[in-house]
């Protein structure tokens, strides 16, 4: 029988977290990269993988539809829910930052605009600082907002830095250090207690 449910999204992090379960013993035979499967089973049958939209991960572990999720931290600050997190995979890592043109400075007249997939960790920031925001959520090529008009800066995850160096932007302030973390539904962590400590045990063993 599935022991283990562990929800993820695809992409860069799902490949180097796959990495990461061949490590650890739990091998998934049917996954590629161009798969468009949504659940495999590792070979031993313990682990069920479901991929969702890396920003329902979340939401699948709050509400028991998964065990476990490995997510980013990003995902965690905008939208909180009540699971364990439990672990830093150091997976997937980059900052969150503000970003603009160069040189570009914040006062506190007029609001702020700010474009972001992140509008409550860019209204907490700023609001942190006294200074007035208004946001602007986009889902998706947020560096486009500042070059067209549409907003002041933009909060967005910053990586190789590559997106903003090819359109005219910097990081202008680091608001977090982020990374894949493995969060933890609460009522599988007392029911499932052993098998999620194995899981988290070896992941560790391996990151060591
Ligand atoms: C993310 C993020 C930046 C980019 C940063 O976008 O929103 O646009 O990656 O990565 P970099 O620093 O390595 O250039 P994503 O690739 O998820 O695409 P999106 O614009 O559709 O959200």
């Amino acid at each position: 029988m599935t022991q283990l449910t562990i929800a993820m999204g695809k992409g860069r992090t799902a490949d180097r977290a796959m990495k990461l379960f061949e490590q650890v013993g739990i091998r998934f035979s049917d996954y590629h990269d161009k798969s468009r499967k949504l659940v495999i089973y590792d070979d031993d049958n313990k682990v069920k993988l479901i991929f969702v939209k890396a920003v329902d991960v979340p939401t699948y572990v709050e509400n028991g539809a998964a065990d476990i999720g490995i997510v980013g931290k990003d995902t965690i600050m905008e939208d909180p829910v009540d699971v364990y997190e439990l672990m830093d995979l150091g997976i997937g890592k980059c900052i969150v930052a503000v970003a603009g043109f160069p040189e570009k400075e914040f006062t506190n007249g007029a609001p702020l605009t700010v474009a972001s997939k992140y509008p409550t960790i860019a209204k907490d920031y700023f609001n942190g600082q006294g200074i007035r925001v208004e946001t602007i959520k986009l889902n998706g090529s947020i560096e486009l907002a500042p070059l067209i008009g549409l907003a002041d800066v933009i909060v967005d995850i910053v990586e190789t830095g590559t997106t903003l160096k090819e359109n005219g932007l910097v990081v202008l302030e680091k608001i977090a250090d982020v990374s894949a973390r493995v969060i933890v539904n609460k009522a599988s962590y007392a029911t499932k207690t052993s098998q999620i400590q194995q899981f988290i045990g070896d992941l560790k063993a391996a990151l060591e």
